[in-house]
């Protein structure tokens, strides 16, 4: 027996017992008369002590020979501690030691094995299995587990049952690249990685599935970001008979239902914003919305007054930052530095203070008098400074949208404590790409486009709305989907409008078009990101520290050293020739 109880197991009811616990060695102190272990696994920290004495030489000894991270079993009586540990759950007690026994040793760690590491990240992540001994990935892992073990009970009481889909697919567009396995069987052809279940999920509907979900795999080779991992988990789910509606208020369900049990947070009902109104009040189809200072329209209020760069501009919208402490000049010009460079891609930006006395100040005073500037900013922004961004519209709208969220974010603006989830709906079904000359489906080719807009479709495809809706939580996309095309021929017209000829819509989705001649249901559904649900639950941005093997930025796992050349017998054996 290796243990009779855990690290994080015992309390002053178990003063007197005779006890064996295992683990690992988190740190020993010599304090000359006394010698300290502190023994930790899973659970928590157990304190052992040992008295340097005659008798206890031998232990003692064996004692010293014993390092950081190195496994052991002891045994001991658990004793009262004289100065108690409020920190630990353990903090009451200590074991008195009285064997101990030498598992394995261990080389000292690359990095200290503590809630406040000197590792790296590459180092961290190197060594990850040295990593997880720590309380934050540990927790957020244990996190992680409460997470889906909380809806797969939700989804499993409200009907939905668990199919997997195969991992081993056909290579489709849907937005990011495949990832592909060649088939030594099939030489010169290749599977590809799923980038979701989706046209799986629509089959197991036209199979009368009714309701399905998948906590699944999905694998995107696309350039990565703290929210982005090639391999990331999804929540997948797909329900037969039902509108719009009916999938909103099911998975609003699930998310409050998962607040509430995992991090005891009671969510309010999501307001519902669509895709435009995200876009001119936000300036992103995700916003945060815990806090406010939205974006306004001034492009009529802000034209003809002879000033050339916004007369000639399409569009002119700003946001009004209250402050107490009005931006210096040298703040302003960081701002202006910040969305002049090339990541964000603002032409400039116009600045217009608005004094308590109600005079302003502004880059403009040249051309706009206190009046013009009053019907630009509106009366009730004293105290304040509007910052102005012009040019096409959808690019401004973007671009102050990423200074709205820099300046909440430099004054503090934005309570981390607080969830603010929102439906966005509405979406367009389609967007134009003007490089490549075609459009683009927003969501996925399978997404219904609104009734009302069936008979438009040829005529006006850029003003077609998709039955879509994507969940945003504190400015991040946790989910999104659809109520989905079951109909032969309205798949077929989407597929022309995005620009595949008969023959290659036959070629890549002849099954699910062959499936829709046998009796397909109405159906729909939606897909979170588990990973970023979990890491925005527990108010991080970062997606990487809630996945026990996650890859760094530049997609390789660097603890098992991969992506890695494969020996040339390998690649012949598949026909692969490299140049
Ligand atoms: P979508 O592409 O919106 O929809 O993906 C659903 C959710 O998956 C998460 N996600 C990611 N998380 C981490 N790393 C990534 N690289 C990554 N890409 C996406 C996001 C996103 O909202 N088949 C459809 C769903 C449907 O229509 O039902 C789909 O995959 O949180």
């Amino acid at each position: 027996m290796y243990r009779s109880h855990n690290c994080g197991e015992l309390r002053i009811e178990h003063v007197g017992q005779d006890v064996k616990l295992s683990g690992w060695i988190h740190k020993i102190r010599d304090k000359g008369s006394l010698l300290w272990i502190d023994l930790r696994d899973r659970y928590g920290i157990t304190q052992i002590i040992i008295d340097i004495n005659e008798s206890s030489k031998d232990l003692v000894n064996q004692v010293k020979k014993i390092g950081r991270e190195y496994v052991v079993s002891v045994k001991g009586i658990v004793k009262e501690r004289q100065s108690k540990n409020p920190n630990i759950k353990t903090g009451d007690i200590e074991i008195s030691l009285s064997e101990v026994e030498i598992l394995n040793e261990s080389k000292i760690p690359p990095f200290t094995i503590d809630d406040n590491t000197d590792g790296g990240d590459e180092l961290r992540m190197k060594y990850r299995y040295l990593d997880l001994r720590r309380n934050l990935i540990k927790n957020n892992l244990i996190f992680r587990n409460n997470v889906t073990l909380e809806i797969r009970k939700y989804l499993n009481e409200s009907g939905f049952i668990d199919v997997e889909t195969p991992y081993l697919i056909k290579s489709t567009p849907e937005g990011a690249r495949d990832f592909v396995v060649p088939s030594r069987i099939n030489k010169g052809e290749f599977y590809a990685l799923p980038q979701s279940p989706q046209t799986f999920k629509q089959l197991l509907m036209v199979g009368g599935m009714d309701k399905y979900y998948q906590i699944v795999k999905c694998f995107r080779d696309e350039d990565l970001r703290s929210d982005r991992q090639p391999e990331f988990t999804q929540i997948d789910c797909e329900m037969s008979f039902v509108e719009q509606d009916d999938v909103l208020m099911l998975f609003e369900n699930l998310v409050k239902n998962t607040f509430k049990k995992c991090i005891g947070v009671e969510l309010d009902n999501f307001p519902k914003i669509s895709y435009w109104e995200a876009i001119e009040n936000y300036g992103s189809d995700k916003p945060d919305t815990r806090f406010e200072m939205k974006i306004f329209d001034c492009s009529e209020s802000s034209k003809g007054k002879g000033f050339k760069i916004l007369d000639d501009s399409e569009y002119v919208c700003g946001i009004t930052v209250n402050t107490t402490e009005p931006f210096t000049r040298k703040q302003i010009d960081q701002y202006t530095d910040w969305v002049k460079q090339p990541q964000i891609g603002a032409k400039g930006l116009i600045w217009i203070k608005h004094n308590s006395d109600g005079s302003f100040k502004s880059s403009i005073d040249k051309f706009y008098n206190h009046d013009d500037l009053l019907s630009i900013v509106g009366d009730f922004s004293k105290d304040s400074t509007t910052f102005l961004i012009y040019g096409s519209k959808m690019k401004s709208l973007n671009q102050l949208g990423q200074l709205r969220l820099k300046i909440a974010d430099d004054l503090g603006m934005i309570d981390e404590k607080k969830f603010c989830p929102l439906w966005v709906n509405d979406f367009p079904l389609f967007e134009f790409d003007e490089d490549e000359n075609k459009y683009h489906s927003i969501h996925h080719p399978f997404t219904s486009p609104k009734d009302k807009n069936i008979n438009t479709i040829e005529k006006e495809p850029s003003g077609v709305v998709a039955d879509a809706y994507d969940l945003v939580i504190n400015g991040n996309e946790i989910g999104g989907g659809s109520i989905r095309i079951h109909n032969r021929d309205l798949q077929n017209q989407i597929f022309s409008i995005l620009g595949f000829n008969e023959k290659e819509a036959k070629d890549q989705f002849g099954f699910l078009m062959n499936a829709f001649e046998y009796g397909a249901p109405p159906h729909g559904g939606i897909a979170f990101g588990l990973d970023r649900l979990v890491a925005v639950m527990n108010g991080d941005n970062s997606i990487r520290d809630y996945i026990a093997f996650p890859k760094n930025n530049s997609g390789r796992d660097l603890m098992i050293d991969s992506p890695s050349l494969i020996d040339k017998n390998q690649l012949d054996e598949l026909n692969i020739k490299l140049k």
